[in-house]
């Protein structure tokens, strides 16, 4: 069972959207996909159907992590709302602003390895775990990253997000912090959302981390459109916002369905 955080040190650059199109792509091709939501935004809850106050007094990602249960995680799963189509195979996480409150522990010894501990024994269940994190290098982002095999960072053409990335890769191949917090994890993608046609910053921005990162950066491009804002909007996976983004989606989810099998 692949688990992979989806990630940039800067907001806004369209995690969240990733980790709906993947899931969407992968639960199309009958995968059976667990997404969590670790940001305590609950962006990623509120779009596959769960408005904040629809997740009070019940069990979310925060009461899992504390406990650090499987119990209480599994407690805390709820069908994904979009149409059947895209939602029949995908299991969500929700997440609250309760989230905010694990941070403090971050003191805890092991306190890190606690998302790990609640996901290990779910391994015969899915084919692929998909976590959304907060654009933050804190405890959040420890958590999913000990708990995965692997890295997908999200960004958009842009400096501050692209140095984000350099900031996440550094920090995940830092050999104090492999040690420290046991990481395993690998960066196997780098995706480029929002980007603008014929805007020369944004071609600039895409060669540069091409010329970095070669192969690891994944074509091809999705494209800023208001139609993938709207889906959002009205709680629906971008695939909704028509063919091209839906062959986008595939054609990474093929990048990532290779990365994981290697
Ligand atoms: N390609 C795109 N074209 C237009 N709008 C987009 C695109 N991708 C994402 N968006 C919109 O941009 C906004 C930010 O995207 P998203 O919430 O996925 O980013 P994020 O990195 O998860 O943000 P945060 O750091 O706050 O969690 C959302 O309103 C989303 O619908
Ligand atoms: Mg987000």
């Amino acid at each position: 069972m692949p688990v992979t955080t989806y990630a940039n040190h800067k907001g806004g650059v369209g995690k969240t959207d990733e980790v709906e199109g993947h899931a969407a792509a992968l639960a199309m091709q009958g995968r059976r996909v667990l997404v969590v939501d670790l940001d305590p935004q609950g962006n990623l809850s509120r779009r596959m159907g769960y408005q904040e106050h629809e997740l009070e007094s019940r069990p979310t990602i925060a009461e899992a992590i504390r406990d650090h249960s499987p119990k209480a995680l599994r407690a805390s799963f709820l069908p994904c709302q979009w149409e059947p189509t895209w939602a029949d195979n995908i299991t969500l996480v929700p997440s609250r602003i309760e989230l905010e409150e694990r941070i403090s522990e971050a003191g805890v010894p092991l306190s890190w390895q606690r998302l790990h501990k609640c996901l290990a024994p779910l391994a015969a269940e899915f084919d692929d775990v998909l976590i959304d994190t907060p654009p933050t290098i804190g405890h959040l982002l420890h958590l999913a990253l000990v708990a995965s095999d692997h890295v997908v960072g999200v960004t958009t053409p842009t400096y501050d997000a692209v140095r984000g990335i350099y900031r996440l890769k550094s920090f995940i191949e830092n050999p104090d912090q492999r040690q420290g917090l046991g990481l395993r994890c690998q960066m196997i993608g780098i995706v480029i959302n929002m980007k603008r046609s014929q805007v020369i910053n944004h071609e600039q921005r895409t060669e540069s981390l091409i010329a970095k990162f070669g192969d690891l950066v994944w074509t091809p491009h999705l494209p800023l459109r208001a139609s993938i804002e709207d889906a959002s909007e009205r709680a629906e996976p971008p695939q909704n916002a028509g063919i091209e983004v839906r062959q986008i989606f595939d054609s990474r989810v093929g990048n990532y369905l290779k990365a994981v099998a290697a």
